[in-house]
């Protein structure tokens, strides 16, 4: 979607409150915008639509994709490994690559240099999320050039070309064109490099002996032995170690899939969210001013954000929820109409317009979150929106950042960790400034992003 459409698409989205029709190249879909529509949608079960497909060949058939009794299986094996004691064990991990990204930011804060955010930040998550679900360093935020980094983003690129050309949708014609044999060569690395990170930690837990989840959950009571430099049960553990009621591994292929699907769920959100983030405190400094009382107040002196600390910033987390209020890192969603759904009346649409089976219904968060009957003054900017008082008897289906229902995002408690872990501690060592006259432009590239960058300025705190 380019920055023109985006405008085009709220006022479409305005004009015909609550659903519309859209041409997704050769098929339609609804695209709802308004609590009341998009909670029929989420509540149900429903499978993704075609345009998911067009990633198969990278995610597989991992969380994201699956669906029915695959999907049901795969969620209920896969929560444990964001219990809350696992999601401690990140937090250390988290400040060291936010260390990292801190002292990236240094020197263009000695020069007084323009910072463009999207490229630093999606390295720190990325490493993030290496380092907490697969204990993987590639020191990516420091190196450049890696061949799995490379990889990936050529293989974004390659993707968007395809997304915009629906020509290209269908796999027989696409095989034909150059960037099916990229896209390919692309895959190969990302794909080997994953296959080895599992092999290696296979290897390893041969080596510890450590055959079910409660083992590593206890490792002092246990031969401590892992590795020499991880110290925590993660995602990958809890991939490797499941076992189905018949007491058997999940397959390989179906390991792979996992590692793909939650590499790429965990880092680009979190980039975008982080981006937006920052943005935003540049560009209101009164909020960020008091966000950074807040976390003055908690760190007391020290750098290092706990993973206790993190309930105690009400006024940075309500900041960081107007954030993805008005910059949703996912803007749209999409999934099979379910069979039951109603498109409600409205003043432009007759109550019965007919579903066929299968048919796509796209849930535009962006337009949700903007929409003026659930959100007065949308455009405006105002954390308090979501005070206690200001958020009761608010339709939970009004925010949805992270969807919601069955199938809402498994990865946000660990996001919001994130999130705000790294918000406070950007807060603690910089001023953040906006440029002269920089006006974003959103564009929606799977993830919320800006045609012309996200750029601010640092300023070492004294
Ligand atoms: C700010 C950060 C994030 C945002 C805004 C976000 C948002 C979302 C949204 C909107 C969905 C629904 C997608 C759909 O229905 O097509 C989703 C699903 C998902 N997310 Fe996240 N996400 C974030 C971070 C993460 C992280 C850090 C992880 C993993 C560590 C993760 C893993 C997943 C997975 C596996 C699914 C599919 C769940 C299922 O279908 O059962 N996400 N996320």
């Amino acid at each position: 979607m380019t920055p023109k459409q985006v405008p085009a698409m709220l006022d479409l989205a305005r004009k015909f409150p609550k659903v519309h029709i859209a041409w997704w190249g050769p098929t339609w879909s609804a695209v709802v915008t308004h609590s009341d529509t998009i909670k029929p949608v989420l509540r149900s079960t429903e499978g993704k639509p075609f345009t998911y497909d067009l990633f198969r060949n990278w995610l597989g058939d991992g969380l994201l994709h699956s669906s029915g009794k695959k999907w049901h299986k795969r969620r209920r094996l896969l929560t444990p490994a964001f219990h809350y004691e696992i999601l401690k064990g990140y937090q250390k991990v988290t400040n060291q690559c936010t260390d990292v990204f801190l002292d990236k930011m240094s020197q263009p804060a000695k020069d007084g240099t323009t910072v463009d955010l999207f490229a630093d930040v999606s390295l720190l998550t990325l490493d993030v999320i290496l380092r907490c679900a697969f204990s993987h360093e590639t020191a990516c935020q420091t190196t450049p050039n890696n061949p799995y980094i490379t990889a990936l983003y050529r293989y974004f690129d390659l993707f968007m070309d395809r997304v915009k050309a629906p020509w290209l949708y269908s796999d027989w014609i696409w095989q034909f064109s150059g960037n099916a044999r990229e896209t390919k060569a692309a895959l190969s690395v990302i794909h080997g490099t994953a296959k080895s990170v599992i092999a290696k930690r296979r290897a390893e837990l041969a080596d510890a002996k450590s055959s079910t989840i409660e083992e590593l959950l206890a490792p002092s009571e246990k031969d401590d032995t892992i590795t020499t430099t991880k110290r925590y049960p993660d995602f990958l553990d809890i991939l490797l170690l499941s076992r189905d009621e018949t007491g058997a591994p999940l397959p390989e292929q179906d390991i792979l899939d996992e590692v793909n699907t939650f590499l790429f769920e965990g880092h680009d959100t979190t980039a975008s969210g982080l981006v937006w983030i920052m943005y935003a405190l540049a560009k209101y400094p009164e909020f960020q001013e008091l966000a950074r009382k807040e976390v003055d107040g908690v760190l007391d002196g020290k750098t290092e954000l706990e993973h206790d600390e993190l309930g105690k910033l009400p006024f940075t987390t309500m900041f960081v929820k107007e954030c993805l209020r008005m910059y949703p890192p996912v803007p749209l969603i999409s999934r099979r109409l379910p069979a039951t759904f109603q498109i409600p009346n409205t003043p432009t649409l007759p109550s019965s317009i007919p579903v066929p089976e299968g048919g796509q219904c796209d849930m535009f968060i962006y337009a949700l979150h903007h929409d003026p009957t659930l959100w007065p003054n949308p455009s405006e900017f105002d954390p308090y929106r979501f005070t206690p008082e200001n958020s009761a008897g608010r339709d939970p289906y009004a925010f949805v950042p992270f969807s919601a229902g069955p199938r809402n995002c498994i990865g946000q408690n660990f996001a919001m960790g994130e999130l705000k872990t790294v918000t406070a501690r950007v807060l603690k060592r910089f001023e953040l400034v906006e440029e002269k006259g920089f006006e974003p432009k959103p564009l929606f590239r799977f993830v919320l992003r800006s045609e012309n960058g996200v750029r601010i300025v640092f300023k070492e705190r004294k």
